[in-house]
C-alpha cells in the first residue's frame, strides 16, 4: 500500500507546485508510482504545470460526488498520473473539501506514492490537504516573512499530528543575508531534508509545461529533488556528476547538513558516487 505525502507551506509562491512536479517526476523515474492531486482548490495549477488546461474529470467532480477519485485520474506524458483541479466559474459552490481524505484513500492500493500539492492559506482547503496526508513536506524560503508562516504551518501540523517528514528549503541565493539552514531548523525544530537553490531552470521548465527533473541536464537543483525522491523511498541516488567527483578529489567530502538529514532520517538512503 502506498503513502500519501502533503506538500505544504502556509503561503504563495515559494515553490510548493513546483515541488509536487519535480519530486513527483524524481519518484516516477526511480520507477515509483505515482500520483498528484491538486488540492489547492480554489486556486488548481498543477495541471497547468503540465499543459493540461481542461481536465475532462477533476478533484472537484470527485468531491462532488460526480466522479470516482479513480476516474478522475489522467496520465501525463512523465511517467505519472495526476488529478486536476478545476475552478467552477458557472456557480459558486464549495464542495467538502474535508472529504478528500476518504476519496482518495483507496489510490494507495493503486499508487506508490501520492502527492497532494496545497493551498497557500490556513483554512479547511490547507486542512483537508493536510488531513488526507500521512506525512507532510514543508517547503520554506530563507526569509524571515515565510519563515512566520513555515513556523505556523508546523504549529498546525502538530496539532492535528500529522507527523512533518522535513523541510525543504526553496530558492536558495546561496547569500549572507539568507536565514541559515541552522537557524531555520533552530527556530523550527524540524530537521532540513532538501536545499533547493534558485536556479532560472525551474521556471523554464515551467515555462516549457514539463517537470524540470525530466531534463537530461543535472542542476544543482535537479539533483536535490532526485536525492529527496530516493529519500522517500529508502533508496540510493548515484552521483554522477563529474563535478561531485572534482570536489571529493579536491576538498574534504564534507557532507551538507540536509545530506546528514536525509541519511540519518532514513537509514536505506544512500549516495553511491559513480567511479
Ligand atoms: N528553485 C526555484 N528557482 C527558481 N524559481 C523557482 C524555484 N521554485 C519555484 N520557482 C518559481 O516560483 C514561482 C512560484 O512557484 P510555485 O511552485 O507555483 O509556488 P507555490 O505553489 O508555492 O505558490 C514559479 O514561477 C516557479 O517557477
Ligand atoms: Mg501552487
Amino acid at each position: 500500500m502506498g503513502e500519501s505525502i502533503g506538500i505544504l507551506s502556509i503561503k504563495g509562491g515559494v515553490g510548493k507546485t513546483t515541488t509536487t512536479v519535480a519530486l513527483g517526476s524524481a519518484l516516477a523515474q526511480r520507477g515509483k508510482s505515482v500520483l498528484l492531486v491538486d488540492a489547492n482548490f480554489s486556486a488548481p495549477n498543477l495541471a497547468l504545470h503540465l499543459g493540461i488546461v481542461q481536465p475532462e474529470i477533476s478533484l472537484y467532480d470527485v468531491l462532488q460526488g460526480k466522479a470516482n477519485a479513480l476516474g478522475a485520474v489522467e496520465e501525463t506524458d512523465y511517467g505519472f498520473d495526476i488529478i486536476a483541479g478545476r475552478l467552477n466559474m458557472k456557480k459558486v459552490f464549495y464542495p467538502d473539501y474535508m472529504k478528500l481524505k476518504e476519496k482518495i484513500q483507496h489510490l494507495k492500493y493503486h499508487y506508490d506514492v501520492i502527492l497532494i500539492d496545497s493551498s497557500p492559506t490556513l483554512d479547511h482547503e490547507t486542512l483537508a490537504a493536510m488531513m488526507a496526508s500521512d506525512k507532510l513536506l514543508i517547503v520554506t524560503t530563507p526569509d524571515h516573512a515565510t519563515l512566520s508562516c513555515t513556523l505556523h504551518a508546523v504549529k498546525v501540523a502538530k496539532q492535528k499530528k500529522v507527523p512533518i517528514v522535513g523541510l525543504i528549503i526553496n530558492k536558495v541565493y546561496g547569500k549572507k543575508f539568507e536565514l541559515s539552514l541552522e537557524q531555520i531548523e533552530k527556530i523550527t525544530g524540524v530537521p532540513v531534508l532538501a536545499v533547493v537553490p534558485h536556479e532560472i531552470n525551474i521556471p523554464k521548465a515551467l515555462a516549457e509545461l514539463r517537470p524540470s527533473t525530466f531534463e537530461a541536464e543535472e542542476t544543482e537543483a535537479v539533483v536535490e529533488y532526485k536525492k529527496l525522491a530516493a529519500f522517500l523511498v529508502g533508496e540510493s541516488y548515484k552521483d554522477k556528476r563529474f563535478s561531485t567527483k572534482l570536489k571529493a578529489f579536491f576538498f574534504s567530502s564534507k557532507l551538507p547538513k540536509q545530506e546528514i538529514n536525509r541519511q540519518l532520517k532514513n537509514k536505506s538512503y544512500k549516495i553511491e558516487t559513480e567511479n
